[in-house]
């Protein structure tokens, strides 16, 4: 696992840009797509790349993270903050619904996620598995710390994506971010497990790796 420490700006800049190669040589690229504050600023970077014609979306397909369950919360965070402002394929966008071995299939048949976006929760959850998710859990509905059900990708789902790219920005994430890049690797921080992965990379700012 790797660990970029630079401006909230530069880090944007940098991950965006990596998007727009990583779909230039494969176009029909699938992305695991995360939610939160934090993705707001690489959306907003992505759509704007977008209207200049310089990133095209056009045949990549995309798996979300997460969603609670019965709302449209995050199908609505993801078209207000990203799919309505670029020229990605309606029939190419899934969320994670009731039926995880479905979604589960549906990657598959997809040809698994090539590049996967996480934040960190301050508890150190990925997507919605809480501290005490199973390593080896797959999409499935979940209760999430603050009582609410919704369906999310599981770790394991998670860990098949070929490559994975963290942001954390803010001094509030420092605590997980440290738990997780050099405290034990155990199910009670989810996002220790991403050192185990080969290709992942925590991307952060000054004061989210504060602690490291
Ligand atoms: C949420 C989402 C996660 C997200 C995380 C961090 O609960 N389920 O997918 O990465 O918490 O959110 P934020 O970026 O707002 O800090």
């Amino acid at each position: 696992m790797r660990v970029v420490v630079e401006s909230k700006k530069e880090a944007i800049k940098r991950t965006a840009l990596i998007l727009q190669k990583f779909l230039k040589k494969k176009p029909n690229a699938v992305l695991g797509l995360a939610t939160g504050k934090t993705m707001i600023p690489l959306y907003k970077e992505l759509a704007s790349l977008g209207r200049k014609g310089k990133i095209d979306f056009s045949k990549a397909e995309t798996f979300n993270l997460d969603e609670y369950a019965n709302k449209k919360t995050f199908h609505n965070y993801m078209n207000s903050n990203f799919f309505n402002k670029i020229n990605v394929s309606r029939e190419k966008i899934h969320f994670p619904s009731a039926n995880g071995k479905n979604y589960e299939h549906e990657i598959k048949k997809s040809g698994g996620i090539d590049l996967c976006f996480l934040g960190i929760g301050t508890n150190g959850h990925i997507a919605f598995n809480e501290p005490g998710s199973s390593f080896a859990s797959i999409t499935r509905k979940v209760i999430t710390s603050d009582k609410k059900s919704a369906y999310t990708m599981g770790i394991k789902t998670i860990m098949n994506s070929k490559k994975i790219m963290l942001l954390a920005f803010g001094k509030e994430k420092a605590d997980a971010v440290a738990k997780a890049v050099k405290g034990k690797i155990s199910e009670e921080i989810p996002a220790s497990i991403l050192r185990k992965h080969r290709d992942a990379t925590f991307i952060l700012d000054k004061s989210a790796a504060g602690k490291l």
